[in-house]
């Protein structure tokens, strides 16, 4: 955790002005004046609360800071990422960031955006490209820790237990980076007693709807759940509907771990229908600006920024519910 926020830390700082990653576009001309920059942002799409809080921080942030923020929703879709990011390459924008929907099958489009001169930012997930020159930075959360959190609260939960955990899975998108790296992270901790199984792992693509559907068929095939490990608040919030609708009480007779922290999530755990939650930000609109704002003014950036995070039990949730933003 010391670690992690000595990262945290350096990372608010974001701003290195020697060394690091290259920026690249304007700071070989001079920097701009704000009003003249135009970033180009390609987003996964409106899955989950965690998305939608993400996309109005990084839109309000970009507002505030004067500069042109041009918006694409990909639905969930590479290839309508990919367009988005053509596109912004022919529109000739002075920046991309962009939240890759899946890690892989990046290369060709930041090749082309390279060749352009446009200096990509990702935030929120990362891709698998090999060049890590195709992206100036990387900003966002450290999902293996995430998933490993989650893992240490269910190993302390049932360190007393001598009989088999039945623990199901809620996996978000497939490919994508969160869904891979909480589920590794996960395994990594709770292999550590033997009785913790994971008996049945599906993809409920990160949205409530596909959270209370793969529930409803977990439910059916498995009489003996024990605990839900949800990738995200949306799909363990729908599967709080699927174990209600079975007649069952959620965060009781079955008990939910899920990750994001956004407001219906810890309502849920502040009412003990989930019973823990790992924190994961969706505030890097400010992040994003000074990056922007560096890259700007010819400096360079950490080439890896991670999102400050913590962790909350039902107590915490009720304390932190009211000053909650999103
Ligand atoms: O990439 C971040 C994840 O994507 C969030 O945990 C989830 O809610 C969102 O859809």
């Amino acid at each position: 955790m010391k670690k992690l926020m000595g990262i945290a830390a350096a990372g608010a700082m974001l701003v290195a002005l020697a060394g690091c990653a290259g920026g690249g576009g304007a700071a070989s001309e001079g920097p701009k004046a704000l009003d003249e920059l135009v970033v180009g942002f390609a987003q996964v799409g409106a899955e989950s609360g965690w998305r939608t809080a993400n996309t109005k921080d990084i839109q309000a942030a970009f507002e505030e800071a004067g500069i042109e923020l041009k918006f694409s929703d990909a639905q969930q879709k590479q290839e309508n990422q990919i367009k988005a990011i053509r596109s912004y390459i022919q529109q000739g924008v002075d920046y991309i960031a962009f939240s890759p929907v899946v890690e892989t099958g990046w290369d060709a489009v930041l090749n082309e955006a390279k060749a352009a001169g446009i200096p990509v930012v990702l935030t929120d997930r990362a891709v698998d490209s090999k060049d890590t020159s195709l992206y100036v930075s990387f900003l966002g959360s450290d999902f293996i820790e995430e998933g490993k959190k989650a893992g240490l609260w269910v190993l302390d939960q049932y360190k007393d237990s001598t009989e088999k955990v039945n623990i199901v899975q809620l996996e978000g998108t497939t490919g994508a980076a969160p869904a891979i790296d909480r589920a590794e992270g996960f395994a990594d901790v709770i292999r550590q007693n033997p009785n913790l199984e994971v008996i049945e792992s599906q993809t409920g693509d990160f949205t409530r709807a596909g959270g209370k559907q793969v529930m409803e068929a977990m439910l059916k095939s498995n009489p003996d759940i024990d605990l839900v490990y949800a990738h995200n608040d949306d799909m363990g919030l729908g599967a709080i509907e699927a174990i209600e609708a079975a007649g069952l009480k959620p965060g009781e007779d079955i008990k939910i771990v899920t990750v994001d922290a956004v407001k219906d999530g810890m309502q849920a755990l502040a009412d003990g229908k989930i019973n823990f939650i790992v924190e994961c930000s969706p505030l890097l609109g400010n992040q994003l600006v000074d990056i922007i704002k560096t890259l700007n003014e010819g400096g360079t950036v950490e080439p890896r920024i991670i999102t400050e995070e913590t962790t909350f039990d039902q107590e915490q949730a009720i304390e932190a519910l009211p000053d909650r933003q999103y």
